[in-house]
């Protein structure tokens, strides 16, 4: 149910591949709440994903721009602001890939080229995409900017590989700008860390299936979906979270609060029956 929280704002929204992106969901939900907003990926992502369909739904433009190209980031600002008839409000950062991952390396023979990309493509485009928008001053006083994370960042999740040191540094710059633009432009800089979700990027996970059963089981809650995620953004993007900032907010259900659950232990249990026969 739409609630008007976001008219009149105006974003930029990196990330939309599929239907199944996140920042497809978050998309769908500003627009809904009466955001305007242009849309990005890499020009490799808009000729394979279905982008456009979702830009004439949400009445978008879109801005092809690779994360990591300083450049092609100044390019989507200027063209954004033009679009948009002025500065943003706020900003989705909803970028991953490991080719280390991808290639299946493990992350005791990591290929550190790889591991760069992961870095750049993964942590450091949102360093980058702020400080553009920074020196463009791109951004209008008390904006939001949200970068999407996962627990991995804490906790040692297997097969998660180098992408958990990517989530780290992405945290950490939110804290480490998330100062400098608070202080400054009073804009606000936080990471949301959501559940395991079946997206392209979450299906590339080794074990996917096993980990959303095992973290549904674990949670109180429930593994959190896209839907709800897009839900949690938009309020952070809306001026009832004005105070928040720096933070990693987890959007998990519960799970990264949990040891042990009596729906996981009772499956635990059930492998040593298992073993026994
Ligand atoms: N799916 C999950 O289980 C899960 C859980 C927690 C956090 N996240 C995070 O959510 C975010 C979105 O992922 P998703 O699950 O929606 O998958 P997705 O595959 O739909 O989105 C990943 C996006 O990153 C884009 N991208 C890759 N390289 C890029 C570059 N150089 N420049 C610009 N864009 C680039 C891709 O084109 C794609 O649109 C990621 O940061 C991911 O780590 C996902």
């Amino acid at each position: 149910m739409p609630y008007n929280l976001l008219k009149g704002k105006k974003g930029i929204i990196f990330g939309a591949l599929n239907d199944k992106s996140i920042a497809w969901k978050i998309a769908e939900r500003a627009f809904e709440e009466g955001a305007t907003f242009t849309l990005t990926n890499t020009p490799v992502a808009l000729r394979f994903g279905e982008i456009n369909q979702l830009a004439g739904t949400c009445r978008s433009l879109v801005i092809p721009a690779d994360a990591t190209d300083i450049h092609q980031i100044e390019n989507l600002f200027t063209k954004s602001m033009e679009f948009l008839g002025g500065k943003v409000d706020f900003i989705l950062h909803s970028i991953a890939m490991s080719l280390n991952v991808r290639k299946g390396r493990a992350y005791d023979d990591l290929n550190y080229e790889y591991l760069h990309k992961t870095l750049d493509i993964s942590a450091i485009s949102f360093h980058k995409v702020l400080q553009v928008a920074r020196k463009l001053d791109a951004i209008n006083d008390w904006g939001s900017v949200v970068a999407l994370s996962y627990v991995a960042a804490q906790r040692t999740l297997f097969e998660y590989n180098d992408m958990a040191e990517a989530k780290a540094m992405l945290e950490s710059i939110a804290r480490t700008f998330g100062y400098i633009y608070g202080r400054d432009k009073k804009v606000r800089i936080n990471t949301v860390s959501q559940s395991p979700t079946l997206t392209t990027a979450g299906s590339g996970v080794k074990g996917i299936d096993g980990l959303l059963d095992f973290t549904e089981r674990m949670s109180p809650l429930g593994n959190a979906s896209a839907d709800e995620c897009a839900d949690y953004c938009i309020t952070l993007f809306s001026d009832l979270t004005r105070k928040v900032t720096m933070q990693n907010l987890f959007h998990d259900g519960g799970f990264s609060s949990m040891g042990m659950s009596q729906k996981a232990m009772a499956q635990y249990i059930l492998s040593f029956e298992a073993d026994n026969k």
